[in-house]
Order: C-alpha cells, then structure tokens, then sequence
C-alpha cells in the first residue's frame, strides 16, 4: 500500500513560485521595479482591496481558507522597509464603505469590473508630494457562460480608470499599473499616457499575493512571458468579426490565430508580442550547437545572465516554414525550455530536440497530392530562437528537397458549409492576405460510421463475476460486462449530479456505480469535481485555489507546473476525487472569450505542453484530470447552440493539437466535449472527433464526458439533451448529469434505440467497458478492493480548522411535504450544521422553518441557510417567549440532492424543524 503525504507548507511554496513566474513585466522605465528600500508608495485603484483570485463559474468556484492580496502582502513586506500612503488608502477606504463591491446574484452576475473611485486632481497631487511612486491597480474578471465585450468595464478600461492613469502618470515620476486579470486586456492606454511600469500579474489564485509580492520587492526577477499576442485594437483579431454570434461562428482566419496572423500579416498591429516579458536583469542567448540526425534536430542554446539581479530566462523556439502550396504562418512555437535561476554573469546551456515532423502541416484539400495527410513541404525550414517571438533571430535552416508524407489520416470532421479562408500570398512587401474556399466534406460519414461499429455483444445473464475479478486478471472484461442487462448498460452511461450522495459532497458528478445494481456487480461510483483552478467543493469544504490557467501557460515551466499539480492530486485523493474536471485547454482565439481565464494560450503547443504537465503531475499520485472542452469551445454566448464552422485543417492545427499532445505525451485518459456543435455535430455525439480522430488516431482508451447538461444531435437536426444514441455511438461514454440514473429522469433515447436497432448493443457495451477500464486504474477500486484505505496524511501549515468536511456525511430523503427535524442539533453563536438532503425532485420549494427562544421580545437571533456555500435565505428570530413560531422563504433547488448548511449568528434559539413543500417542480432536461 503506496503512503500519500500531502506537504501542504510544499503546497504553499509552489503555488506561489507559479504564482510569481507567471507575472510578466512589460514594461519598466525610470527603475521603477524592483521597489527599493524606503520607499513610499501610494497605491491607487479600488482593486488593491478586491484581488481577484480567479474568474468566475465552475472554474473559479473553490472555498478557500485565505487569500493573500498584493496589498496585505505590501503592507506586511518583511523584505523592505516600505511606507503605503495612509491618507490615500483612507480615503478609498471612506469611498469603498459607500460604494462596496458589487458581487451581482447568482450565476454569471457578477460585474466584470467593479466602479472606480474618480480622482481628483489634488488628491492625485498631495500624494506625489509625500511619495516616491505610484501604483495603480485595474482588476477585471469573467468567466463561463458570459463573454467579456469590447466595451469600458470589460475589455477597454472606463473613463476613470483611463483619467486615474492619466492623472497619476503625469503626477509621478514613477508609475506602476498592475492588471489582476484573468485575459489580456485593451492596452491603448499604454501609448496615450506612459505609466513608467506595466506588469499582467493574471489571477493568481490564494497566493496570487504572495508571488507578485516577490516580484515588486525583488525577491525574484519577473521571468513570465506572454502566452496571447497583445494588438492594438480589438478589431485587430481576426477573429473578432466572426465572434458573438448566436448560431454561427466562421473560423475564417483558419489557422491564422493569434501571432500565427499577426507576425505574417499585420507586424504593425501588435503592441507587444507572443512571448514577450521583461527582466530585472538581461541575457544573452548564444545557439552553440545545432544539427540534424534522423529526422531530429539538436540544438543547445546558451543563455548568460549579463545583468545585475539573478534570474531565469525562457527560451522560445520556432519554426519559419516555406509556403510550398498550403501556405504556412511565419512563426510557429516549436519548443521553449526555461534556465534554473541564474547568478549574475553565470551561464546554463539548454538543450532542445525537435523531431522535423512537428513542423508538418495538414492538407485537408490534396492540393499537394496527398489529401488528409500531414506533409512537410520541399523548401527551407528555418527555426528562429529568441527570447521572444520578435526578437527570436534565424539560427538554423534544414532543408528539404522534396515533398515528405509524414503522417496519413483520413478526412475527419470536415466542414459541409462553404466559406473561404484566410492564407498568405507573397508579394514584393511580404506577405499578402487572400482569401481560397475551404475544402469541404467528401465523405458520407453516417454510412462510414456504420461500416466501423463494433460486434455485437449478447447478454447472458448474471455469472456471479464482479470487476474485481476482472481487475485481478480472472475475468474478461467483455464477459464480464455480458452480464449487465440493457438497462444496466443504459444506466452506465449515465452520470449522477451534482451533489451525488454517492462520492464526495459538493462536487460535480459521479459515474460508473450509480445504481444499486451496478454497485452490486462491484463498479464503485468514481468522483469527478471542477476545475482548472482548484477543487470546487458546493457544499462549502474547502480546497486550494490555483493559479489561473493564462497565468500558469505565461510561467512557460512545466516542471513546476507538474510539481504543483502533484500537490492538487494529493490534494483530490484526500478528498476521494478521482479525476479534477480539467484542465481547460480551449484556444484563446478571440480575447472576449469569457472562459480564457481558465485556459492557457492562443497557441496550441504551449497548450498541450502545459495540459501535459498538468497530467503528469496528477498522474504521479494515481489520480488524473479530465481535458476540456473538447473541442472549440471558443465562445460562451449562446454555447448550447453555437456551431463552430472551421476547416479540418484548422481544427488539427490549432483546434485539436493541444489535446493530441495530452494525450499522446501525457497520457490523458479523461475528456469533456463541449456545449456547442462543430461543422454541424454537436461535439457530445461527434463520431469523427470522439472514435475516428480521439481513439482511432491518438490511440485514447479513456473516457469520455459530455459537458453538463449538453445537447446531442443527430446531423442536420437540432440539439436536445436526451438524444443519448447518437452520443454512445460517438463514443461519449457519459452523459453528465442527470439526478436519479435508474429512473432516467431526461427520458434518454438509449433503450429506445437498442429496441429499434438504430443503435446496438455493442456500442453500448463498448461505452461500459471504456468506463470500467478507466475506473479499474482509479483510486476508487483500490478503495473498494480494500488495497487503499484512502486516507493521506497532511503535514505542514493549513490556516483552516475547518478544512475537513464530514466525507461520510450521510443523505436524509426528504419527500415532498416532509420536516427535517432539527430538534436535537447545538445552537450557539457562530455554530454550524450541515445537511445533506435528497429532495423527491428538483424545484421551488417553500421552506417552512420553525422555533422558539425565551429570550427578551427585541433579542435577534438570525439563521442563515445556506445551498452548499451559497446563502440562500436567512431567517431573523426574535425572543419567542417560548412559542413555537414558523417563518417560511422560497428557495430554488436546481438538483434534487443538495446540501443545507445552517449558521446561527447567535445562540439562544431552540429550532424544531424545517419543513419541505413544493411550488413548482424543475427539470433540467428542459
Ligand atoms: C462547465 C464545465 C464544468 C461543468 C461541471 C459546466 O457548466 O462548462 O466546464 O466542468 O459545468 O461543473
């Protein structure tokens, strides 16, 4: 039995070295960073007081113990000795108690940036009188479901953040602006009023704080380099005018994404460029050897700090291809590596190897002769290496003669709408855009689809096998699955949530063993919970919230992004999560995306080499993470019905490849299709995607899992959420989630299709035996297989108490019209009770609560309830003189298992019960 030990103090320390190299410093005139020793600042902007920690949704939804701001690390520096202006801090203080911070209700309401305090001019002068410098903080956040807009309080700043910049810039001879956001932002302002310093410090998760702290104080030298290439205007993306549909969006910059469009197109358009960020110190970096050997090139770089502060410099490779007759981007990353810190004057040599088949591009038309296969062109193929995509110079050519086959696929997921799509043609200036058709389906893929499906299966009736017989090697697997009836099967695709009271409380699925039956034959449920920056826990425990994903792509290290996801799989076996609902590893391929907060990049390398170090690190510890969405979930408006038209060259060039290299490099054993559709499947059902290209291809033998509550269609119809056959027929294993399995609550189609043939058993028996494979290699069966108890042992500081949920917490069914009694509970001030609750369905329920106090008539004695961690209602009693009294609320229960927590602001009452009775009922098949 493997021992786990959680070093939560390790936990600590590296989340903030990720913290701290994913800050990166754009600009830094006048020596205004590092601060210095003595120094007076005065701190501006409402969101020194307001950090944000992470975006906002399912990906930013993590209870946590603390977070550490910028601020409170300033004022509490042990580093420097630095004095905050207190008159200025007062005075925002005064008008934030006035102006408080504005959390919106419910889901998707916060505001994206918060009103800021208006400066005026005196103000702004007095504080340049009394300090040395200035730092201006604008925070913004987004998240799922609500896309930023190119608007003032979204992705352009307001009229009083542009006049805050402008005042204080010009006031102070040294100005710092610090964006805490989750996605780049509009950055005009940058040229119109010339603040001496510019840093991104993203969202930095609890110690988001910490790690940029150690950057202003010069504990460490910013080392992080943009992951999105910042333009000058939104308009500038070429993306843009194909974003924000509600039906359709036409990826007719094709592969031209991000700097891929800039650096062959539009130079001039770019502000700062992919893989820019700024030192303390400076470097040389010198190519010392580079050569070619079986299809592999070799290159060692070194990299010399010739500057006076130690730092770690990261180093970018890419790839110049000849545009032969597909055409080609001027610049693609092909590799990067980062040096361990260097001592002033000290050298470290890294060393690349860069198989020349990464650099093939995929014919999707034949227009070299060789359709649906990943070619390299004859013509030179020139890497360019620097410490950012601009300044990276030529330093080796390889050259190849003739046409080369790398790869042959087959026409997969291939748009049937015509458009046309963006290449590059030269001329005496560079290169031009013009416009060619894209190349359209030639396949009939529901004939193909047919040709390919498995062999039936037949039931044969119970055995007596269970998995564990299958695990230890006694039992096939097929065999073993023969015994499931239809409806077991039909069950198996389903999964449970949210709030199973099968798995761990609070989080969002669980799949596998989700009825009795299936327990019975000894399938365990296994644990699936959100998300990219921690474990989202509904029922209040709390968790460790990460970084954001922009940020951790920007620290360009996967070795420390694999030791910290190490920690998080510690962190989900101690609370029985088998595998963490990310990472996101959707492409930023328009800055309005409101979900790029939880993804990495605009380049899909990158992205599948920090999704991969994700992975290994999880994998380390036995648990995984499950890679999402897949694919193009590029837009949160209207992304149940978006459909996505975009070449197959596009989608394997960018779409797909950041999830090939998880797989394929990592490992990946976990998948999350998306809400919307692709060229006119939605993704839940998309053969192509999730069996020809996923499985055929890449060779995954996981699972895969819709997005909750995603529509699935048959071709040239529309979306509706119970149309499971075509989503087992795809290949995705599960639909997540609906409350009650075994009653098939959204009337799913998959017993209806095995009746009429139109789907087989087969098919279904492959979708169980995908899930059981996968939950056999989780934490789960040892459980239940009694080789691990589960437990982990934690060591190291946790600032909480609390930090441990009742994980046996047990479910109470509560039909509609019955009490919960409460008669036996504690109530003293501050006290809590939680509940876990199993409704008869979901819906509005009034909620009648009743008791008594013999306190004095004025006493006041509030309860609040709470939904999880979310206050739902709170009930004010006063002194009862000992008679029972009822107060009711109404309060919405979305899913019929949900967890109840009651906190008492004081002692003094005695509460009796609460009582359940229905006002409408709710479905999510709806
Ligand atoms: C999100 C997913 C998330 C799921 C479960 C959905 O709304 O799109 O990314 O994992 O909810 O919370």
């Amino acid at each position: 039995m493997t021992n786990y030990t959680l070093d939560w103090d390790q936990y600590t320390k590296l989340a903030r070295l990720a913290a701290r190299e994913g800050v990166v410093l754009l600009k830094n005139e006048h020596n205004t960073l590092p601060l210095k020793d003595g120094t007076t600042i005065s701190i501006f902007g409402r969101s020194q007081f307001s950090y944000y920690k992470s975006g906002t949704g399912s990906g930013g939804m993590v209870n946590i113990d603390y977070v550490t701001s910028p601020l409170d690390a300033l004022k509490s520096s042990s580093d420097l000795s630095i004095t905050i202006n207190n008159t200025l801090l007062q005075t925002y203080e005064a008008w934030i108690e006035k102006n408080p911070f504005d959390k919106g209700e419910g889901w998707a309401a916060e505001p994206w940036s918060q009103k800021e305090m208006p400066l005026d001019d005196d103000v702004v002068a007095q504080a340049a009188k009394g300090s040395d410098m200035a730092i201006i903080f604008i925070g913004r956040t987004a998240g799922e479901d609500k896309d930023n807009t190119a608007d003032p309080g979204s992705y352009l700043l307001t009229d009083i953040e542009k006049d805050m910049i402008r005042k204080v810039s010009h006031a102070f001879e040294r100005s710092l602006v610090i964006l805490n956001v989750g996605n780049i932002i509009d950055m005009q302002w940058a040229e119109e009023y010339h603040p001496t310093a510019i840093l991104y410090a993203w969202q930095g998760g609890m110690e988001g704080g910490n790690g940029l702290y150690d950057v202003l104080v010069g504990k460490v030298s910013p080392s992080g380099k943009l992951p999105d290439t910042i333009a000058r205007s939104i308009e500038d993306y070429p993306s843009t005018k194909n974003f924000g549909d509600t039906e359709k969006a036409i990826y007719q910059e094709d592969i031209y994404v991000g700097y891929r469009y800039f650096e062959t197109f539009a130079k001039d358009k770019v502000l700062y460029p992919f893989g820019f960020g700024l030192s303390y110190t400076n470097f040389a970096v010198d190519v010392a050897g580079a050569s070619e050997l079986n299809g592999v090139i070799s290159l060692s770089v070194n990299v010399t700090n010739k500057g006076e502060y130690e730092g770690k410099e990261a180093v970018q490779v890419y790839v110049e291809k000849p545009q032969g007759l597909l055409g080609n981007p001027v610049r693609s990353l092909v590799s990067f590596a980062k040096t361990n810190v260097l001592q002033t004057g000290r050298s470290e040599t890294l060393n690349f190897e860069i198989p020349v088949k990464d650099f093939a591009s995929y014919d999707d038309g034949g227009i070299t002769g060789n359709k649906s296969a990943y070619v390299l062109e004859a013509g030179t193929y020139r890497l360019h290496i620097g410490t950012d995509i601009r300044s990276a110079v030529p330093s080796f050519d390889y050259y190849i003669d003739s046409l080369h086959v790398v790869e042959t696929l087959s026409e997969n997921m291939a748009p049937v709408t015509p458009f046309t799509r963006m290449k590059p043609s030269i001329s005496a200036n560079g290169y031009q855009l013009t416009f060619e058709d894209v190349p359209l389906r030639t396949v009939d893929v529901r004939s193909r689809c047919l040709e390919e499906l498995p062999g039936n299966r037949e039931y044969t009736g119970d055995k007596g096998y269970k998995l564990a017989d299958v695990y230890n090697g006694t039992v096939e697997l097929d065999m073993f699955l023969d015994q499931l009836t239809d409806e077991d099967l039909a069950i198996m695709v389903r999964g449970e949530g949210m709030n199973s009271p099968r798995v761990t409380p609070g989080t969002a699925g669980a799949f596998g063993g989700v009825s009795d039956r299936l327990n019975e034959l000894g399938i365990p449920a296994a644990c699936c919970a959100d998300g990219p920056s921690g474990i989202r826990m509904d029922c209040g425990t709390k968790a460790f919230s990460l970084p954001n994903g922009t940020l951790l792509a920007s620290t360009f290290n996967v070795e420390l992004i694999e030791a910290l996801f190490e920690m998080t799989g510690l962190e989900m076996r101690r609370n029985r999560v088998d595998t963490l609902l990310g990472p996101g590893m959707n492409i930023h391929r328009n800055p309005l995306n409101g979900r790029n907060f939880e993804y990495f990049s605009e380049d899909p390398y990158l992205t599948g080499k920090m999704a991969a170090a994700q992975l290994k690190g999880m994998h380390r510890v036995g648990v995984t993470g499950t890679i999402k969405h897949f694919s193009a979930n590029n837009q949160e408006f209207h992304r149940h019905d978006i459909d996505s038209i975009i070449s197959e060259r596009a989608l394997r060039e960018i779409y797909l490849k950041g999830y090939e290299i998880a797989v394929k490099e990592a490992g990946a054993t976990s998948i999350m299709t998306t809400y919307g559709a692709v060229n006119g499947v939605w993704t839940a059902g998309l053969y192509d995607q999730n069996s020809r290209i996923l499985r055929g291809e890449w060779g995954f033998d996981g699972i895969v899992m819709t997005d909750w509550w995603a529509k699935i269609n048959d071709e040239g119809g529309l979306g509706t959420k119970n149309n499971t056959a075509p989503m087992v027929r795809s290949q995705n294993d599960l639909y997540m989630v609906v409350n009650q399995p075994d009653a098939n609550p959204f009337d799913d189609n998959t017993l209806a299709a095995l009746a009429d043939g139109s789907l087989t058993r087969g098919e279904l028996h492959r979708n169980a035996a995908n899930i059981c494979r996968f939950i056999m290699k989780m934490p789960v069966m040892e459980r239940i297989l009694g080789l691990h108890d589960g437990s982990i042992e934690v060591i190291g500081l946790q600032k909480s108490e609390e930090n441990e949920f009742e994980l046996d917490v047990e479910y109470q069914n509560v039909a509609n019209g019955d009490s919960l009694s409460l008669e036996n509970i504690e109530i003293s001030t501050g006290s809590r009770h939680v509940f876990a609750v199993s409704l008869d369905e979901a819906g509005m329920y009034e909620i009648k609560m009743t008791g008594r106090s013999y306190a004095g008539e004025l006493a006041q004695m509030p309860v609040t309830l709470f939904q999880g961690s979310t206050p739902a209602a709170t009930f004010s009693f006063n002194g009862t003189n000992g008679e029972w009294v009822s107060q009711t609320k109404q309060i919405f229960f979305f899913n019929k298992h949900a967890y109840l927590k009651l906190h008492f602001g004081l002692g003094g009452l005695e509460l009796k019960d609460i009582k359940f009775d229905l006002v409408n009922s709710f479905s999510m098949k709806d």
